[in-house]
C-alpha cells in the first residue's frame, strides 16, 4: 500500500503524476472518498498526465465521460447518482471493464458493487483539515 499525504492542490498534481506512471491499459481505479474528498480534483490531473488533451469534466450527471490519450481509451465514471445498477449495465460498463484496452476510473464504486471487476487498484481518500488530503493506494503491482 501506498500513502501520499496532499497538503494542497498541487501535491495532489504531484501525486497523480507520479500515479500516472504506474497505470496501465486494463486498469480500473475505484475511488472510495465522501464527497468532496476530491476524485474528481485528482482524475483531472491524471488524465492530462496520461496525455489527454480535450477538457476533463465531472460525469455528475453524464454518469461516464470518455476520453482518447493516444491508443488508450479512458472512461471516468460517477455513480453517486444511479438508482439501480440496472443503469450501468445499460452504459456498458461490463463491457467496458473487460476492455483490455482501456483505462476506467470510478466514483462510487459502492453503487455498483455487483459488478466490479475481480482486480482493481483502490484508492481511498480521506480529507483532513482545509486542503489536506491523505490518498492510500491498494492493489497498485509494480
Ligand atoms: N489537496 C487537495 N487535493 C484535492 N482537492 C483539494 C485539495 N485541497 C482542496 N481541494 C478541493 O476539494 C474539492 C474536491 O472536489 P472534487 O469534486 O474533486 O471531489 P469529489 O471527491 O469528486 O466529490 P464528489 O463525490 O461530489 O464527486 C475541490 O474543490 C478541490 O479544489
Ligand atoms: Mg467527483
Amino acid at each position: 500500500m501506498i500513502t501520499y499525504i496532499s497538503n494542497s492542490l498541487e501535491d495532489t498534481k504531484d501525486f497523480a503524476k507520479v500515479l500516472s506512471k504506474k497505470i496501465k491499459k486494463g486498469d480500473t481505479i475505484l475511488f472510495f472518498a465522501d464527497m468532496g474528498a476530491g476524485k474528481t480534483t485528482l482524475t483531472k490531473s491524471l488524465l492530462k498526465e496520461l496525455g489527454v488533451q480535450s477538457n476533463v469534466t465531472s460525469p455528475t450527471f453524464t454518469i461516464v465521460n470518455e476520453y482518447v490519450a493516444g491508443n488508450t481509451k479512458i472512461n471516468h465514471f460517477d455513480f453517486y447518482r444511479i438508482e439501480d445498477e440496472s443503469e450501468a449495465e445499460e452504459i456498458g460498463l461490463r463491457e467496458m471493464i473487460e476492455d483490455k484496452n482501456s483505462v476506467n476510473i470510478i466514483e462510487w464504486p459502492q453503487n455498483i458493487s455487483s459488478i466490479l471487476p475481480r482486480n482493481y487498484i483502490k484508492i481511498t481518500i480521506k480529507k483532513g483539515e482545509g486542503n489536506k488530503r491523505e490518498f492510500l493506494v491498494e492493489g497498485l503491482n509494480d
